[in-house]
């Protein structure tokens, strides 16, 4: 199973934005649903052995999205943000067990902590310009890939990852877009297959 977690520092986390000005008023949740295309959504189809969770560090809350059983993904931004805003709408604040309100889409009131006891012991990388290239590493299919969004990541984010000694890697010199690295990342491990 392929795990992507993306890191929203600044990501509404209570569905309050308007799906005709998402970057303005999301707080570039834009930024997570692309990740979530790049990393779920193929030409034609849905990738069942990807899980996606967005972390929204305003609330915190997090999105689990779990190809295995998820159903009618569409690839646009707008759809995307459609279904978060209604799993955010309609998901108790106060709840911070999992909950998953259709298949394959869940959301806890709980940041990354939860999601490091989700991971099931894949092998942690951390998406990071400027580190070992992630050619030269031994990426499977069990590895959980962390990114940050349009500002990288926060320090607590950090130390966290530094904590589960997440191994840095990047995907070449240049700093790229979120999804960008998750389709990269995604294409290096279709390669292997
Ligand atoms: C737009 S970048 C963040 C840029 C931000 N200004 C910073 O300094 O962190 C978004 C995320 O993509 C990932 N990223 C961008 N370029 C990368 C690269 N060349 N290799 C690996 N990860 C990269 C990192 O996880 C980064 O946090």
């Amino acid at each position: 199973m392929r795990r992507f977690i993306v890191v929203g520092q600044t990501a509404s986390a209570s569905g309050d934005f308007s799906l005709d000005d998402l970057p303005g008023s999301s707080g570039r949740l834009d930024v997570l649903l692309r990740c979530v295309r790049a990393a779920l959504l193929t030409s034609h189809g849905l990738r069942r052995d990807v899980v996606v969770y967005l972390v929204l560090q305003r609330g915190p809350r997090v999105v689990r999205l779990g190809g295995e059983s998820l159903k009618f993904v569409r690839p646009d931004e707008r759809s995307l943000a459609t279904l978060v805003q209604k799993l955010l709408l309609r998901h108790d604040a106060a709840d911070d067990r999992f909950v998953e309100q259709k298949p394959g889409l869940g959301v806890a009131s709980a940041g990354l902590d939860w999601v490091l006891s989700d991971l099931g012991g894949a092998h942690p990388y951390v998406l990071e310009e400027g580190a070992p290239d992630a050619r030269g590493h031994g990426l499977d299919e069990s590895s959980a890939f962390f990114i940050g969004d349009h500002l990288g990541f926060d320090a607590a984010t950090r130390s966290a990852l530094a904590m589960i000694r997440a191994e840095p890697v990047s995907v070449g010199p240049v700093s790229l877009h979120s999804d960008d690295v998750v389709a990269i990342v995604s294409n290096e491990l279709d390669r292997r297959r």
